[in-house]
C-alpha cells in the first residue's frame, strides 16, 4: 500500500528522522515519495543532506497532495504546525506521534472527516527494535490501521490499542528506554564497585538485558517464574533480589511509570 503514497513528514527531528530513513530501508517507500520539513532552514538542509529526501521549512508545500501527513512536531507545536498545512478537503491520513495530543483536539484542526490516528514510537525505532502503539481517531478505519503498521512495522513491533491507554502507553514503552538505561548505568555501576572495566560492565549488562528481554518476549513466561529460574535458595541471586527490595525497586519503578503517563496526559492541555 505505502508504494505508490505520497507522505508528508512535519517535522524533522529526532523521531521524524527516525520515521524516514525506517521508510527509505524498508525499500517499499522511494526517497521521491517523501517530503519532509523542519522549522529552521539549518535543521532542514541537514535532514535533505543526511537523508537524501526533499526537506524545507515549507509545510503547505510538503503536505500538498500527500496522501498520508505524519505530525512529528513536539506537542505543544501541533497546532501551529497543522495550521500551516492547509490539506483542506485533501483529506490525507493524518498519523500523530505527539505525546499528549487526542485525536479529538487533532480532528478539530483538519477538514471535518479527516482520518486521523495517533502513534507513539519510541527511540530504538532507530535500530529497528522499536515498539509503536497506533490507535484510532472517529474517521479512521482498519485500512488506515494497516497503512500506519505499514509505516512502523520496519521499525520494530506494532501494536492497536484503544486510544484511553495512549498516555499508559508514552509513559510505558515511549519514556521507558530513558529508564532502562538508568537501570543500565547503575548496575554497571556495580560491577565497576566491584573492579570491572566501565566499558566491559556496560557490554555485560546491555547484553544480559537483551537477553532477559527475549526470554520474557519467546517463552512467554511470567517475569517472576524467569525470576525464580536463577534464584538458587540461599543463592546470591536472592540476596541480591533482597537488597533490590529493601530500596523498594518495584513501587519506584511502577511510579515512574505512573508518573511520566500522567505528565504525558498534561502535555496536550
Ligand atoms: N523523542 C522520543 O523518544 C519520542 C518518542 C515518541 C514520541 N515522541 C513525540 O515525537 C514528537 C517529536 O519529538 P522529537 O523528540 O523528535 O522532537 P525534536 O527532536 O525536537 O524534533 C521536532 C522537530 O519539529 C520541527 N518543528 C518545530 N516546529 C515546526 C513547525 N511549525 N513546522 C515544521 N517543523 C517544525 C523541528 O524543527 P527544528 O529542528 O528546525 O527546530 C524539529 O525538526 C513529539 O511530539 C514527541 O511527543 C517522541
Amino acid at each position: 500500500m505505502l508504494a505508490d503514497k505520497r507522505i508528508a513528514i512535519i517535522g524533522s527531528g529526532t523521531m521524524g528522522r527516525i520515521i524516514a530513513s525506517g521508510l527509505l530501508k524498508s525499500g517499499k517507500v522511494k526517497p521521491e515519495q517523501v517530503r519532509a520539513t523542519a522549522r529552521t532552514k539549518a535543521s532542514a538542509e541537514k535532514v535533505a543532506r543526511e537523508l537524501s529526501v526533499a526537506c524545507t521549512t515549507a509545510n503547505a508545500e510538503a503536505a500538498e497532495g500527500a496522501d498520508l501527513v505524519i505530525l512529528c512536531v513536539k506537542p505543544k507545536d501541533v497546532a501551529k504546525a497543522a495550521d500551516s498545512l492547509h490539506v483542506g478537503g485533501n483529506r490525507p491520513l493524518v498519523l500523530s506521534i505527539a505525546a499528549g495530543i487526542s485525536t479529538a483536539f487533532l480532528e478539530g484542526l483538519f477538514e471535518a472527516g479527516t482520518p486521523v490516528l495517533r502513534a507513539m514510537p519510541n527511540t530504538p525505532c532507530l535500530i529497528g527494535k522499536g515498539m509503536t502503539v497506533l490507535a484510532k481517531g472517529n474517521h479512521a478505519t482498519d485500512d488506515h490501521i494497516a497503512l500506519a503498521t505499514e509505516v512502523f512495522a520496519p521499525l520494530g513491533r506494532v501494536l492497536e490499542l484503544e486510544e484511553k491507554h495512549m498516555d499508559t502507553v508514552t509513559g510505558l514503552s515511549a519514556s521507558g528506554p530513558a529508564f532502562i538505561y538508568i537501570i543500565i548505568e547503575a548496575l554497571a555501576d556495580g560491577g565497576v564497585m566491584r573492579g570491572l572495566p566501565r566499558n566491559v560492565a556496560t557490554t555485560l549488562v546491555a547484553q544480559m538485558t537483551l537477553g532477559a528481554a527475549e526470554m520474557v518476549l519467546t517463552t512467554g513466561r511470567h517475569p517472576a517464574a524467569l525470576k525464580d529460574d536463577v534464584t538458587t535458595p540461599a543463592g546470591c541471586t536472592i540476596a541480591g533480589i533482597l537488597a533490590l527490595e529493601d530500596g523498594r525497586i518495584r513501587s519506584v519503578l511502577a511510579r515512574g511509570v505512573e508518573t511520566a503517563a500522567r505528565v504525558a496526559g498534561e502535555l496536550g492541555k
